[in-house]
């Protein structure tokens, strides 16, 4: 696994940043598979503004979303959706019809999760996989457990995500109890993935992420089975 060291915040964000507007620019179809969270935003704003200064076209890319939670509607200001229309989507020239985020307004979130997957395959697969890291070390949903999934799944939140992801509700009861991820074998098909971390919070999933050694108690460790990962991360997620 590559590392980025970063100082802070900001220089994780440019480093992430830099890496997908390469991407962009050497294919400019290719298929990016996208987080949401508080890490990636300041990667997103960059883009918008290479994007708004013409440095970047993203009019022939296509995305596909890590995760939803499950049930949320679309226009629910917490769903992941909507996170991703208010936060990029909506700024930058992406054609509308090329972002897929799977549907957390489906009454059959199985048949959702096998549409989902065959989507991406058929779409040609992920080029570039940008994920962030759970305090825990879940990466999309795919939480710490004694069974990882591999395919695009629906799944419960732990104790410990619907806590971190309060923050973001009235109350921790809004926080919905489900969500449909892509799986473990869905992320490690991208040919090439980048992860993202900053702060102390993350430090402790960091260092079992960078010890090398791969346990389903923190699924960010399976990425070590892949040939092409880089992890941007700031002093304090290193620390
Ligand atoms: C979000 C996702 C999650 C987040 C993780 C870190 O689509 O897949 O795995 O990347 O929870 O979230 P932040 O960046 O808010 O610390």
């Amino acid at each position: 696994m590559r590392v980025i060291k970063c100082k802070n915040y900001d220089e994780v964000s440019e480093a992430a940043a830099r890496i997908v507007a390469a991407q962009v620019t050497m294919k400019p179809d290719c298929i990016l598979g996208l987080p949401t969270g508080s890490t990636p935003l300041g990667m997103y704003s960059r883009l918008i503004q290479m994007n708004k200064e013409n440095k970047l076209d993203f009019s022939k890319i296509k995305t596909f979303n890590l995760d939803e939670y499950f049930p949320i509607s679309k226009d629910n200001n917490q769903s992941y959706h909507y996170f991703m229309f208010e936060n990029f989507f909506n700024h930058i020239n992406i054609n509308k019809e090329n972002v897929n985020i799977p549907n957390g307004e489906t009454d059959n979130p199985e048949g959702e999760c096998v549409r989902y997957e065959e989507a991406i395959g058929a779409a040609g697969g992920i080029d570039l996989q940008v994920l962030g890291i759970g305090q825990n070390g879940h990466i999309g949903f795919n939480e710490p457990d004694d069974y990882l999934e591999s395919a695009t799944h629906i799944t419960s939140l732990t104790q410990n995500t619907i806590e971190a992801n309060s923050r973001f509700f009235d109350s921790m009861d809004d926080v919905p109890k489900k969500a449909l991820t892509t799986g473990m074998g869905t992320i490690l098909k991208s040919r090439k993935i980048i992860i993202l971390a900053s702060g102390k919070v993350k430090a402790e999933a960091v260092r079992s992420l960078l010890s090398g050694k791969i346990t389903t108690q923190n699924p960010s460790t399976m990425l070590n089975l892949h040939s092409d990962v880089t992890l941007i991360a700031d002093e304090d997620a290193l620390s």
